[in-house]
């Protein structure tokens, strides 16, 4: 068996950015509640040409050219997402036709904040069992568009964005292990309704009962980190660099404490780019590889958790 490893990775925003202040005009909240409450201070918000189609397919282009390949040297394409542009065909057909993959293996998965962790664990066993070579994984969200503008307990939250990673075979070590989740019986806590299925629906906005969501990812968290380490009789003290989902810098002060890591050591773009639900993973690992932080050979940890409830790990050399 081979080991599947980042070969490269890519991001790409809005250009619409909205900041607290902006907020502080149209409904009854302050950047200073938002910052201490949440530790986002702007985020990028998609124009109606922004669609998750092009967004995605942008960030797919940057990873395929850090990767040093071509859009024919991809054999499968995951696009997490829970804002597709049509109910089909998915945006990973779409993405292909946009970049002129020829046919290979492309769909999408709903896993809300989890989905590219989850694409993520998928790629690895097709590459692992030597199913498939080069796999381009996309996160990509316009959360935007299902945000209700008039209930300030969510849409300071929630942004657009995309990030991508390709994953290639490799002898050496890569992505050491995931570990994915799912508990529907928290579906009430954090949702958004089909407006197609509940035309009449209150609800076809992103709805969340923040204080709950709030406290099991906190607790859900830090089990799966431990998993993940125990998995690989790894110590926490090994780990070089925490890549966490930013959904709220209190929830990822949390998980960093329980490894006892520093701040430094953890990725943080919530502050910048607010919570891109499957995007801010690649977002924010996309950043800290090209900034340097991120080196070869270093020991990543990448957790996410969402809606559903979902959430996963990530154990990485990379
Ligand atoms: C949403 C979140 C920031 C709210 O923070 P909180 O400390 O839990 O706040 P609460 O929801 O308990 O609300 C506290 C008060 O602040 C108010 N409030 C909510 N949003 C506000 C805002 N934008 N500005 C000012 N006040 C606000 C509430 O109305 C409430 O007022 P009340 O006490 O008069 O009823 C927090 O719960 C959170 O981040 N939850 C998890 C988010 C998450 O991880 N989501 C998805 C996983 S992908």
């Amino acid at each position: 068996m081979k080991n599947s490893k980042i070969l490269g990775t890519g991001a790409s925003l809005p250009e619409k950015i909205v900041t607290n202040f902006d907020f502080e005009k149209k409904i009854e909240t302050t950047n200073q509640w938002i910052v201490e409450r949440t530790g986002i201070e702007q985020r990028h918000i998609a124009n109606n040409s922004e669609t998750a189609t092009k967004l995605g397919a942008s960030a797919a282009l940057k990873a395929l050219q850090a990767a040093g390949l071509s859009v024919t040297d991809i054999d499968m394409l995951i696009v997490a997402t829970a804002t597709p542009d049509k109910v089909f065909p998915s945006t990973a057909c779409l993405i292909q036709e946009e970049l002129d993959i020829p046919a290979i293996a492309a769909f999408d998965i709903t896993a809300a904040c989890g989905g590219f962790v989850y694409g993520l664990s998928i790629a690895d066993q097709f590459i692992k069992t030597g199913h498939k070579q080069n796999v381009l994984i996309i996160g990509v969200e316009v959360l935007s568009r299902l945000a209700d503008w008039t209930d300030r307990g969510t849409c300071i939250l929630f942004a657009d964005g995309a990030g991508a990673v390709v994953l290639g075979p490799t002898e050496e070590q890569g992505i050491l292990s995931t570990h994915i989740y799912a508990d529907g019986r928290y579906k009430d806590l954090l949702f958004c309704d089909n407006p197609l299925a509940t035309p009449d629906s209150d609800n076809n906005f992103i709805r969340m009962r923040g204080n709950e969501v709030f406290k099991i990812a906190v607790k859900t968290l830090s089990n799966i980190v431990d998993e993940a380490l125990k998995h690989n009789h790894i110590d926490k003290s090994e780990i070089d660099w925490l890549v966490p989902h930013q959904a709220n810098i209190r929830i990822i002060q949390a998980t960093a404490k329980k490894l006892g890591m520093s701040m430094e050591q953890v990725v943080l773009t919530v502050a910048k780019h607010g919570n891109t639900s499957s995007a801010s993973v690649p977002l924010a690992l996309d950043e800290a590889i090209r900034d340097g932080r991120i080196k070869r050979g270093q020991l990543i940890l990448l957790e996410a958790f969402g809606g559903g409830f979902t959430w996963g790990s990530a154990l990485i050399r990379y």
